[in-house]
């Protein structure tokens, strides 16, 4: 179901995709080997040099991006024998530290929703630059770019054809967020769970409410010290 358009050097394939998304077809995926100005969420610089960098281009789904996208990693990486788990919004963990993160972007023309953007960078690349040690890991040597993608498209390609409530119940198993308690802007709020919407059911003081990934950065898990 997807068509992969191969590029040597892009600066981001979130905005090749967003940029030239009235032309592509749905499913079509935009892989750089190298992006020269690869974005995280808040306009964060994606540094990537050898990783493994491409965005999908979506016109529908059965539910959020931000829950498909990291749980076909997360499968891929599991198919290859790596253990991982999705710290939501857009990160996925190995050994603790970010090993790759997801861009998920929805494009309006004025209210009209024209089409959805599912970028994903893996850390391959083993030269992980000194000041981001402490957060960001790479994936064990031997990964091949190629392998790593297509095993993440048969991933994505199976959950596509799942119905909502398994991919929620699969992505709460792979979630390291859910049950636990977090620090945003200092407070300390309990994770309940994630809706089809991608957004973060949460509990503070007895009140419920949702925390969408637009509008937040988590500051840390809360470990009561
Ligand atoms: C984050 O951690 O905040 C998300 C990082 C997403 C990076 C990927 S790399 C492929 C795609 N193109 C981009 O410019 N960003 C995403």
């Amino acid at each position: 179901m997807f068509h992969i358009l191969r590029f040597d050097e892009l600066s981001s394939t979130n905005d090749y995709a967003k940029t030239h998304g009235q032309e592509l077809s749905a499913s079509d995926v935009i892989w750089a080997t190298t992006q020269t100005s690869g974005r995280g969420r808040f306009d964060r610089i994606w540094q990537s040099k050898k990783d493994l960098t491409f965005s999908i281009l979506f016109r529908k789904a059965p539910l959020s991006h931000t829950i498909l996208a990291p749980l076909a990693v997360v499968y891929a990486l599991r198919s290859k024998g790596i253990e991982s788990t999705i710290k939501w919004p857009n990160d996925v963990l190995y050994e603790g530290k970010k090993c790759g993160g997801i861009l998920v972007e929805r494009i309006y023309e004025g209210n009209a929703f024209r089409f959805e953007v599912a970028g994903i960078g893996l850390n391959l690349d083993q030269d992980i630059p000194e000041d981001l040690k402490d957060k960001a890991i790479a994936l064990p040597e031997g990964l091949e770019s190629e392998d790593v993608l297509y095993h993440i498209l048969r991933m994505y390609a199976m959950l596509l054809r799942m119905d909502k409530d398994s991919i929620l119940s699969e992505y709460r198993k792979n979630s390291m967020l859910i049950g636990k308690d977090i620090l945003v802007q200092g407070k300390v709020i309990s994770v309940l769970d994630v809706n089809m919407d991608g957004e973060l059911m949460v509990s503070q003081d007895g009140e419920t409410s949702v925390l969408r990934s637009e509008e937040i950065s988590l500051a840390q898990i809360y470990d009561g010290r």
